[in-house]
Parts: C-alpha cells; structure tokens; sequence
C-alpha cells in the first residue's frame, strides 16, 4: 500500500530547544534586533554590511548548535509516511537531523547568491562562512545572503502550495502563524485530511475546523509524534 502524505511545516519553534533563538518570543530575535534594518529588502539596500554580520553570526551560531529530538522524529517519520517537509527555518536542521526533503520557504542562512544573477547559488562550508560587501564570486559579482527578505516574493510559495494540497496529514510544529504568505498555508490541506499544531504557545487557530492542538516543548513532544499522527 502506498505510504500516506505527510507535510510537516514548521518554524522557529522547532529549533529553539537545539538553542537558536525564535523571533517573536520575548528576548527574540527581532527584540535585539530591527527586523527591517536586519531582514528587509530595504535594509539591504541602506546597510549590507550590518545585514551581512547579522547573517554571518547567525551563521556561526548554527555551526555550534545540533538538530534535536523533533528533528529527528521528523526523519524517523519517513519511514511510515510519504514525508515533505516545509520549513520557514533558514537553518539546515532538518537536513543534519536526516530528512531528505526539505523546502526552505524563507531561504537557507549556509547559502548566498550573486547580486547579479540570482540562479548562481553558492554553499558556504565551515571554512568559508564570512561574507560582507566586499565579497565577489568568481565572475566578480557582489554577493547576498540567499534568505527571502521581508518585501521579497517567496519564490517557493506555489511548490509549497501543491505539497499542502496533496496531504493526508498536516503536521505544524513551532510556529506563531504570523508571517505571510508562510502562514497561509494553512488553508490548502485537503478538508479531510488531519491537521496537528504543536507549539509551546499555539497561536488560534479556530477559525478551521478539526485542527488537534498540543501545546508543549516540540522536542518535549517528539517522542509522542508518531503516536499522535497514527490516531484516528
Ligand atoms: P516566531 O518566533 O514568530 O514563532 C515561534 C513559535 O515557536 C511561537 O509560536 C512559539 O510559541 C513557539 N515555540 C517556542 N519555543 C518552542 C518549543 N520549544 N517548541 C515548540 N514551539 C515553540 O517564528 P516563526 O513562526 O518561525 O522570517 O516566524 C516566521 C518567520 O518570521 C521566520 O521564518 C522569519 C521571521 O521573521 C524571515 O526572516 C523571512
């Protein structure tokens, strides 16, 4: 019998207990910092040295940290479930903690692109994670960090689109629902497929019909997913 789909969505949340700071908690990451002065297309363009250390500390902070228990259970799952997951995370989290198909909605912090031609997309490697204004590519072109900045498209909006519609199981884990078009996701799964939140303090979500709401540390919960998506 073929697996059932899973789309697994998920958000700061999922990784705040490998020690990466979420964003609207208090002492989140847009209290320290202005979101559009760090994050924005606007703010790139005033300041792309402030918006390249930003990047450059996230990154070295991600190099420190390790995937947890959900996102482990998340791969786990993969062997029961057809499993895609949709993350608005910029770490790589999912991956190191074995998922093998991930779509990074808000872009990857361990990428950058060319300023000219955003197709040339370059993997940074432990070795070679600072970036600043004055970095070029081999064809001498400035670089970016490759994240969809606030007032950007979210080129892998649709792609995310014809995932959701075609789940039996909608799993969100971590994640405020408060950033668009992310969280307008949230209306695509199929009416009968099963849809779980899990947070720490979910945001309502009453205004859909049969949504299972758990409230608790994801990672705290991880043990339980499996059990959690299996039920009728
Ligand atoms: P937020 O910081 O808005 O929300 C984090 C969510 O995780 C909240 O609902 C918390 O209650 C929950 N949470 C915190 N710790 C948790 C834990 N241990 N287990 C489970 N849940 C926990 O982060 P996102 O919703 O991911 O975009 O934010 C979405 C986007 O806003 C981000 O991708 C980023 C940001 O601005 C860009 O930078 C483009």
């Amino acid at each position: 019998m073929a697996k059932k789909r899973l789309v697994v969505f998920t958000g700061a949340g999922v990784s705040a207990e490998s020690g990466i700071s979420t964003f609207r908690d208090a002492g989140g990451l847009w209290d320290k910092y202005p979101v559009m002065q760090v994050a924005s297309a606007d703010g790139f363009a005033r300041d792309p040295a402030l918006v390249h250390q930003f990047y450059n500390m996230r990154r070295k902070e991600l190099l420190g940290v390790e995937p947890n228990a959900a996102h482990r259970a998340i791969a786990e799952l993969e062997a029961t479930y057809d499993v895609d997951v949709i993350t608005q995370n910029v770490d790589n989290l999912h991956e190191r903690g074995g998922s093998t198909r991930v779509l990074h909605l808000h872009g990857e912090l361990m990428k950058v692109r060319s300023l000219r031609d955003e197709s040339r997309i370059y993997e940074l490697t432990e070795g070679n994670l600072m970036v600043d204004e004055n970095s070029r590519d081999e064809y001498g072109d400035g670089l970016r960090p490759h994240i969809v900045f606030f007032q950007e498209d979210v080129p892998m909006f649709e792609r995310a689109i014809e995932l959701v519609r075609s789940c039996d199981i909608f799993l969100i884990i971590g994640t405020s629902l408060n950033v668009y078009p992310a969280a307008g996701l949230l209306v695509y799964p199929p009416k009968i497929a099963k849809i779980i939140y899990i947070d720490t303090n979910p945001a309502k979500v009453d205004w859909r019909a049969g949504i299972k709401v758990v409230a608790g540390k994801a990672a705290e919960i991880a043990p339980t997913i499996a059990d959690l998506l299996a039920e009728e």
